[in-house]
């Protein structure tokens, strides 16, 4: 194997990048300068080395953060350290939006020019910002923007964030804050008037990788087992996992665009959580009800908040206790699928293959879709709680919470949650003293849609392109790691909560009875109170715009994101469950609902979902490859036409998008037609 791009060598910085995540090279073969002795006797490395390479990702990030891109002497080295064949280190890195491969300045602004952020004046907004700062891609003073796909700030469009490169540790914020930097200390504590903006001490506290596979594995009888805390060879003296400086601009300006992008740690505080959500503070609320509320940085509000009866309900019952409580309570999937929780997880709970794997999907990029964000950012312990009742279900001891890449404030909130909850004994190799060991790792994804695709996202945090794998098997049988995994999203695994303290049958009786609980609606575009609803299922359409404040002229409304389908203004009536969307020739999808007026154009939105879709594609398959880029030409071509001028493109779109429905090998090729279709059948879009 050649371990080598040429003669590259790394800087001093991106050495030190890699190393604070991996410890110091302690050998030749590793990339130390000097040989010893040792090294001249025999090669390091092997399977050791080979079962590292989940820590691929985060070795990208960390050069990627600390210098703004990764050059061939840093890709080799992290590949000699991790004995991965440079050509797959290149296919992975150049895999991922966030990752450059070219030098580039180390600030870069991503400016969103996705579905809701269209509708609420990009384009201007990039025009603007073309003269001021040149094109996009171009570099003034020191910082670069590019137009982006949907950054999940939807509620605040139209959005943008700026990342930079470099910082030691911890964001812009924490550099105005002297609390906040890194001290490695616990968090501090915060009163309740004190802003709830991110990033505590804690926060920079060191996170450690763990495998539960390399070391201590499961005992045969079920036995409790301590998940082992591997590597980074315990010399590092920086965080396992760096940190970008950002800001997040929302909404925007091109004045604030500009001002942040010179001075980043001058911008503007971000708006609490909570004014993603307009019914925040309010009695009835089962999945919302702390966001807002309590404070996301203390453990103890969290617990003062009913955080942590879950859990203690989950012991006193017993995995196939919390398992027949998922499975009675009618819990479907709010991830996309809507596949029953409950049976997902006795699937798993039930392989006789060691060790068992949790994963928490929070890779959100769906166009249009926040809400597993606001409840990140808002009520972080939550979701640590519900992922520890998954993984006690199931028989995990270590879980992975794939966290989308453009999240930096759900990150610094959920790293302060994990290291609190770890140092209270809420994780760690005894939870609460039940002789339960489980911890969790976050991973952070790095721009690329299809990660949210639960096999992608598996083979991204091993180390490998995010390229979905045919299924079967299924993850139950064989997923993270080729092991069981249950895999669900965040909105899904919180809803645990209320199942497990208000019991199966209470919560079951909420909504109809095949949608069942509360549901989370991400409303945007054009409305007057754009957020985060949480609904009980079966409320209709109708009453949902209502309490967003729609204005009269909308014209089309598109539930589920890009992947989902337009409804017209006037089927309100359509009731918001999985079975009445279905009914209506439509879907939930991940509970968008993006409201639209004229300002953009309905051509012009369907080559911008064809647009996403075709920049997404992982090119695997030929239908969704060949397919996306047909579907754009075609739109392309007729986005000015009507009628028979527009026949012919019509007629094709139907052929290529029923091919890509019929033989892609994942979701997203099959969905990608959905909305087009939709527009030109329901709509009456080219007629
Ligand atoms: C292209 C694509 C993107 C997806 N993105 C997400 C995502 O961002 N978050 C998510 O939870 N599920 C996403 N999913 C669905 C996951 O594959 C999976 O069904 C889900 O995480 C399972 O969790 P649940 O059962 O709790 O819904 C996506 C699926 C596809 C095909
Ligand atoms: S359908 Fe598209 S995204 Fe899915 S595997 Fe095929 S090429 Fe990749
Ligand atoms: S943030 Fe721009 S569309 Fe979602």
């Amino acid at each position: 194997m050649d371990l080598h791009f040429g003669d590259s060598e790394p800087t001093d910085e991106e050495r030190a990048a890699v190393d604070s995540l991996l410890g110091p090279a302690t050998s030749a073969w590793e990339g130390a300068a000097d040989r010893s002795d040792v090294d001249l006797r025999w090669a390091r490395g092997g399977r050791e080395a080979r079962e590292r390479r989940d820590l691929l990702l985060p070795g990208l990030h960390a050069v990627n953060d600390r210098v703004g891109w990764i050059s061939e002497g840093a890709l080799a080295y992290l590949c000699r350290r991790l004995t991965v064949p440079p050509a797959e280190a290149y296919g992975v890195a150049t895999f991922y939006a966030m990752f450059a491969l070219k030098p580039r300045p180390a600030k870069v602004l991503h400016v969103c020019t996705d579905l809701a952020c269209a509708g609420n004046g990009s384009a201007k907004l990039c025009a603007d910002l073309e003269e001021r700062m040149g094109a996009a891609g171009s570099v003034s003073d020191g910082v670069t923007w590019q137009s982006s796909p949907c950054l999940g700030l939807c509620e605040r469009a139209p959005a943008a964030l700026l990342l930079q490169a470099g910082t030691p540790s911890g964001t812009a914020a924490a550099q105005r804050d002297p609390r906040l930097r890194n001290t490695g200390a616990p968090a501090l504590p915060v009163g309740p008037n004190e802003t709830d903006e991110p990033v505590r001490a804690a926060a920079d506290a060191e996170v450690t990788p763990i495998r539960a596979d390399l070391g201590t594995a499961d005992a045969p009888n079920g036995a409790v087992v301590t998940p082992p805390r591997a590597h980074t060879n315990g010399s590092s003296a920086e965080p396992a996992l760096r940190r970008q400086a950002f800001a997040v601009i929302a909404p925007a300006t091109v004045d604030t665009l500009v001002d942040a992008a010179t001075a980043p740690e001058d911008a503007p505080e971000e708006p609490s959580a909570a004014m993603a959500v307009p019914q925040a503070g309010q009695d009835g609320l089962l999945l919302l009800q702390r966001v807002g509320v309590v404070d996301p940085f203390s453990i103890d509000d969290y617990r003062s908040h009913g955080g942590y009866n879950a859990l203690r309900t989950a012991f006193d019952i017993g995995p196939a206790g919390v398992i027949r409580e998922v499975t009675d309570s009618g819990l479907l999937g709010r991830g996309g699928a809507a596949f029953p929780t409950g049976r997902k997880w006795q699937a798993t709970a039930s392989q006789p293959d060691r060790p068992h794997y949790l994963v928490c999907n929070a890779d959100e990029s769906e166009p249009g879709t926040f809400k597993d964000r606001v409840i990140m950012e808002g009520d972080p312990f939550a979701l640590i709680e519900a992922m520890t009742i998954a993984g006690y279900a199931t028989g995990a001891h270590v879980g992975y919470l794939y966290l989308r890449g453009e999240y930096p404030r759900a990150l610094h909130r959920l790293e302060n949650a994990l290291t609190q909850a770890r140092l209270r004994g809420f994780l760690g190799d005894d939870v609460l003293g039940q002789g339960y060991a489980f911890d969790i790792e976050i991973r952070r994804g790095a721009g690329a849609y299809i990660c949210g695709e639960e096999t992608a996202l598996f083979n991204s945090i091993e180390g490998f392109r995010g390229e979905p794998r045919s299924k079967p098997p299924f993850p139950a049988e064989k997923g993270l790691f080729g092991k069981p995994t249950a895999a669900n999203n965040v909105e899904t695994l919180i809803n645990v909560l209320p199942i497990l303290t208000m019991g199966a049958e209470a919560y079951a009786a909420i909504g109809t009875e095949n949608s069942t609980g509360p549901k989370l609606f991400c409303v945007s575009g054009n409305v007057e109170r754009p957020g985060i609803y949480e609904l009980p299922f079966g409320a209709t359409l109708g009453e949902l715009l209502d309490l967003a404040g729609t204005p009269t002229d909308i014209k089309a409304i598109l539930l589920g994101g890009a992947a989902g389908g337009f409804v017209r203004p006037d089927e309100r009536d359509i009731p918001l469950t999985f079975e009445g969307t279905r009914a209506a020739g439509t879907t939930l999808g991940s509970g968008v609902v993006l409201v639209m007026d004229d300002t953009v154009g309905l051509p012009r939105t369907l080559l911008r979902i064809a647009e996403f879709f075709r920049d997404e594609s992982c090119g695997q398959c030929v239908p969704c490859r060949v397919g996306t880029v047909r579907q754009e030409e075609a739109l392309h071509r007729i986005k000015d036409r009507t009628g028979a001028a527009a026949s012919d493109d019509v007629a094709l779109l139907r052929e290529v998008g029923q091919t890509m429905r019929d033989a892609s090998i994942c979701g997203l090729g099959q969905t990608a037609w959905n909305a087009v279709e939709s527009a030109i059948d329901r709509l009456g879009a080219f007629k």
